[in-house]
């Protein structure tokens, strides 16, 4: 049997700071009805000032490591849209604090869509024979990027980090991470954008313009893309898997919007009641979505050792991917 990455401990963090509706109601032109009825999130984290993605980062990479029963990896693969820094990386600096000073470390950007392309490189190179242990963690501290006028954007996106370890095995193993979908359309390049502080527009060069530093979203573009991209997404992997939605235990979309998930999931006819949700709670966390829905939904014991779960992302860039495996036995950290 090929030698192949297999998933073997999982873990998440949140910040402290819960941000209802409410909280939101007070400071913008929006109600509590809007946001629940139109994206189905009730509250979200924020991590206050002072904490950073790398916190969170070490927080969900420390839980994940103890799940595996791990005090060592060889590679961290951090993805993120919103690093400590925009040089350098932010995997560095999580792997030396975790104890793993001299593992390769590096940040993976592919905005919601991150984790996915974060599993996709870290299991490639075991695959591959450069790894034999990786750790793939998504972490967002989105609130640091948010425009606190926008009241869409403000409604949907929160903080955290979720984290999963990868070790070598074998196809044949629960856990063992098959092909993964990815893609891109860089014509969607500015409906998911912070506009300033880049390359392209400089913030020593220039003032910005009033706002460009902060992240905007061409949201109902976007809702339509999300669905359709997801949903062909999972349609290539579960073909090329030679599985059909009738095989799929748990469908685990990027947690964008209670809607959007509800419509992948009726054009996959997947029942909703088998499409994990855990919006209400956190929001939206882009890159840290995935691995913190698998997270919540292990530890309330509704996946279980055996069930195929199909995981699916859309995001900036625009970005999707999607992957399917059979998941494993594991201890929680
Ligand atoms: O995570 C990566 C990918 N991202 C996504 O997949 C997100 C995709 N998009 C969405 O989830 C939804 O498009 C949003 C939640 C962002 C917006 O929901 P929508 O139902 O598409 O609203 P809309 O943008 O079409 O706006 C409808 C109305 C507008 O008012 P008018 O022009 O009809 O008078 C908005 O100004 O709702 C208004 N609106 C709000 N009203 C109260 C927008 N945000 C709010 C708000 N409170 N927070």
């Amino acid at each position: 049997m090929s030698r192949s990455a297999v998933l073997v401990g999982i873990g998440s963090f949140l910040p402290p700071r819960v941000v209802s509706n409410a909280d939101l109601v007070a400071r913008l032109d929006t109600t509590d009805e809007w946001i629940w009825a139109r994206t189905g999130i009730a509250q979200r984290y924020y991590a206050d000032p002072g904490m950073a993605t790398s916190d969170l980062a070490v927080g969900a990479g420390a839980a994940a490591l103890k799940s595996a029963g791990e005090s060592t990896v060889d590679t961290v693969v951090v993805a993120t849209t919103t690093p400590d820094r925009p040089c350098p990386g932010t995997a560095p600096l999580v792997a030396s604090r975790l104890g793993l000073t001299g593992a390769a470390a590096f940040d993976v950007n592919a905005v919601c869509t991150g984790f996915l392309y974060g599993l996709a490189t870290g299991a490639g190179l075991i695959a591959g024979g450069s790894a034999d242990r990786v750790l793939v963690i998504g972490a967002e501290t989105f609130s640091s990027i948010l425009d606190p006028a926008d009241r869409t954007t403000s409604a949907i996106f929160g903080d955290g980090a979720g984290a999963v370890v990868l070790r070598a095995g074998t196809a044949d193993e629960p856990g063992a991470i098959g092909r993964c979908d990815l893609g891109s359309d860089g014509e969607g390049y500015d409906m998911i954008t912070v506009r300033a502080g880049g390359s392209r527009s400089r913030l020593a060069a220039t003032s910005p313009e009033p706002g460009d530093h902060y992240f905007t979203m061409a949201g109902r573009e976007v809702f339509w893309r999300a669905v359709q991209r997801m949903s062909d997404s999972c349609r290539a992997v579960l073909e090329q898997a030679k599985m059909t939605t009738e095989d799929v235990d748990w469908l685990v979309g990027h947690q964008a919007n209670q809607r959007i998930l509800n419509r992948l999931a009726d054009n996959l006819g997947i029942p909703r009641e088998r499409c994990v949700s855990n919006i209400a709670a956190v929001g939206n966390t882009a890159a840290a979505s995935i691995p913190l829905a698998l997270d919540h939904v292990c530890a309330a014991g509704l996946l279980r050792p055996g069930h195929r779960v199909l995981l699916t992302a859309f995001g900036g860039g625009l970005t999707w991917g999607s992957t399917v495996l059979t998941w494993p036995a594991l201890a929680r950290g």
